[in-house]
């Protein structure tokens, strides 16, 4: 499947749930990033199910941008994920779909297989293994026949761990053999916020985690072999010397994406696998108590149907405010950053990684903006933006894939690099 328009396929990318909280600024950042496509220009179209929010969106986005042509140069596209015929029309004319519709549990696969079925490649920013395993089950097969590549966990969720440990991985001069990854986000005066879509998305997938263990057995999969010391989980909750505070295995998709990523690279290409751990930084203690009374709270309402509608109405109260149906303001979210902490071992280079213990060590930082709504469009955007630049570096098939095997021989981190998610070696011993 070509990566280029067509005059029956006019557009390079078309952003559907444009009209959503992460959507609006997905636009404002194709809108900045237009110039990035292949000819020096992307021809775009927004979609969704409303052409008057789309038509705000677009106003917002020529203001804020400054860009008063935006109005009259992006298309306006209506799909509505129940309307099958809607997102084929959609798929027949866009090059790549952006999708940001989600929960994606209930709305994303409609949309994969559209554009499976139409010829169009699919980037997403979801945050649900569960989701994002089912489709490469049910639509790799097909989708590589199609020549049609379903890039999933674009986002926050799981480019910066996904990529992150590539990067460790392409830095260590050796066979790197495993790598803990320590979140840290921080706020300014007014605090952080994460939009009510998120929150979704989190409650309805802890609800069916269940169905994920079930969905990894019809993939028959056998375990991937463990070079070097087998790495050790870490507790509930812990204090991390690594990063002076109180930290918490990491609750979301980034496991399962690195997991899968590095057994495309080790089944398809031969690489020595990477194990993975991730956690998060919490903080001090009181940040803590926090954790474990929302936690508690969450774990327990998130079981029965009527304690999972109280966490839908009510975000704010249950999350301490770290959630909410408005999501965050401008000023939150400029004064927001996080910071991805990578801590490798392995071999060095002449040593034999199935003797003795690993005799290496490397520290990396992924860091970058707000996390959900500037560093997502960001990484999104540009993984959208390489694929069409370099189609001849993403996988020789088409297929369902996660960022590291599309991405891991293509320049991505480069351009992430330059839109402000920066990788950097701290130490190597
Ligand atoms: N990976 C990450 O780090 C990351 C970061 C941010 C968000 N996300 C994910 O992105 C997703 C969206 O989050 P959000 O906060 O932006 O949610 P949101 O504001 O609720 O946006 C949902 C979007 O889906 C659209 N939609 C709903 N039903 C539809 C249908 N039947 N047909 C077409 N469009 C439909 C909505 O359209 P209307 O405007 O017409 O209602 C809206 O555009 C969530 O799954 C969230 O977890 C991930």
């Amino acid at each position: 499947m070509a990566l280029a328009p067509s005059s029956a396929r006019p557009y390079h990318l078309i952003v559907f749930g444009a009209s959503g909280f992460t959507g609006q600024f997905v636009v404002e950042e194709v809108g900045r990033s237009s110039a990035e496509g292949p000819d020096g220009s992307v021809k775009w179209a927004v979609a969704g199910r409303s052409r008057a929010r789309l038509e705000r969106v677009l106003e917002r986005a020529a203001e804020t941008l400054s860009r008063p042509e935006l109005k009259e140069e992006v298309d306006i596209i209506v799909a509505d994920v129940e309307d099958p015929d809607s997102l084929a029309a959609m798929c027949k004319q866009g090059v790549l779909i952006l999708n940001c519709v989600g929960p994606y549990r209930f709305y994303g696969e409609p949309v994969v297989k559209a554009c499976v079925e139409n010829g169009a490649h699919c980037v997403d920013i979801c945050g649900e293994p569960q989701f994002l395993e089912g489709m490469q089950l049910s639509y790799h097969s097909q989708a590589a026949e199609k020549g049609v590549y379903v890039v999933g966990s674009c986002g926050f969720d799981s480019i910066p761990a996904d990529m992150g440990v590539l990067y460790t991985r392409d830095q260590f001069k050796g066979t790197l053999t495993a790598v803990e990854s320590f979140l840290t986000a921080s706020a300014g005066p007014e605090g952080a916020c994460i939009h009510d879509g998120t929150w979704q998305s989190a409650i309805y997938g802890l609800a069916d985690s269940g169905k994920l263990r079930s969905l990894r057995k019809k993939f028959g999969y056998k375990p991937l072999p463990v070079v070097g010391t087998k790495i050790k989980r870490r507790s509930a909750l812990f204090y991390s010397d690594e990063i002076q505070q109180y930290s918490v295995p990491f609750m979301g998709a980034d496991p399962s994406v690195v997991k899968r990523t590095q057994r495309f690279l080790t089944e398809e290409h031969n690489k020595t696998p990477v194990q993975y751990g991730a956690y998060a930084g919490v903080g001090g203690i009181s940040s803590v108590v926090k954790l474990l009374i929302a936690g508690m709270m969450f774990w327990f309402f998130v079981k029965f149907s009527f304690g999972r509608n109280l966490l839908i109405k009510f975000p704010e109260f249950f999350s301490f405010g770290f959630f909410s149906k408005e999501g965050p303001t401008r000023k939150q979210m400029e004064d927001s950053s996080f910071r991805f902490a990578f801590f490798g071992e392995g071999y060095t280079e002449g040593q034999d990684p199935s003797q003795g213990k690993p005799n290496a060590k490397i520290r990396t930082l992924v860091q970058g903006p707000e996390p959900g709504y500037v560093a997502t469009p960001i990484a999104m955007v540009q993984a959208a933006i390489t694929m069409l630049n370099e189609p001849g570096s993403l996988p020789k098939k088409g297929g369902v894939y996660t960022p590291g095997a599309a991405f891991a021989n293509t320049t991505f981190i480069d351009r992430l690099h330059k839109h402000g998610i920066q990788f950097s070696v701290l130490e190597v011993s």
